[in-house]
């Protein structure tokens, strides 16, 4: 674990009683992204919704980069202060890649998994550069660079002509992100370590999700996680891009919901 004072106190959203389920939120966007399951979690949760460092009310540190690693390490830490020993982790997208980190550095800390419109490979090096070139974009223009690139991918074209809301919503998280944070994500994400090797020594319950537009993630990648991960199952939303949390709320809930149900009570109580 890291020194102390390389650890960053992250503020989180919290909702119910019970076991605990950690949502890890997607880049560049903040807690907030999990407010529908929050307010739906099922009796016997409690649900925790952090936000990583530097986005949403969470300070950031001084790195230069925010690696996997350091956002699983103030995961762990927050974690300690709470005194919770494992819990249930939903990570989409960047908070999947976290999620990924977690089980490679601690993972006797996790009871379950649920990996929503993520993949576990690595970037190739254009989109490696890629990240480079946005990451110094946004340095001198400012966040509203990434809103233009990829606000249009992020969520499905059902959902931008009939949940306006929704779209506002997810632009305003991301417009709120500072853009040293942005920067430093992007430079994070773009040395992220191969996790695809990780897949096959998941011994926990695992739930793979993809919205069935997803134009970031691609459903083949989901789909090798649900093939790589021993007994996963997985699920697509309808009518969903790269974020159905918010996208489709009731069928990610209702599906949420099912597989929380199926977990063995040994692994809720272990
Ligand atoms: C996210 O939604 O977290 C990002 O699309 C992840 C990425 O850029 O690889």
């Amino acid at each position: 674990m890291p020194e102390a004072s390389l650890v960053v106190d992250l503020e989180r959203r919290e909702a119910g009683q019970g076991d605990p389920l950690i949502f890890l939120h997607a880049f560049p966007l903040n807690s907030a992204m999990w407010g529908p399951q929050l307010a739906a979690l099922p009796a016997g949760w409690r649900g925790i919704a952090p936000d990583l460092r530097g986005f949403g009310a969470s300070p950031d540190g001084d790195q230069d980069v925010s690696t996997m690693e350091l956002f699983a390490q103030d995961v762990v830490a927050m974690m300690d202060r709470l005194e919770i020993e494992r819990a249930v982790f939903c990570g989409l997208s960047m908070g999947g890649y976290i999620a990924f980190e977690l089980w490679r550095s601690v993972p006797e800390r996790i009871r379950a998994l649920i990996l929503s419109d993520t993949r576990a490979g690595p970037d190739s090096s254009d989109a490696a550069r890629a990240r480079e070139r946005l990451a110094r974009r946004v340095e001198k223009e400012g966040v509203g660079i990434v809103v233009e690139t990829m606000l249009p991918r992020l969520i499905s074209s059902e959902t931008r002509y009939t949940l306006p809301g929704v779209v506002e919503s997810v632009k305003a998280m991301m417009l709120e992100t500072p853009p040293a944070t942005v920067a430093r994500a992007l430079r994070g994400m773009a040395i992220r370590p191969n996790s695809e090797p990780l897949l096959r020594t998941i011994r926990v319950p695992a739930l793979v999700m993809v919205g069935a537009e997803d134009a970031i993630t691609g459903r083949g990648q989901v789909e090798f996680l649900a093939r790589s991960i021993p007994g996963a199952s997985m699920e697509t939303i309808e009518d969903a891009g790269h974020l159905p949390q918010l996208e489709r709320p009731d069928a990610f809930n209702r599906v949420l919901r099912e597989f929380l149900a199926r977990l063995p009570a040994s692994v809720r109580k272990s």
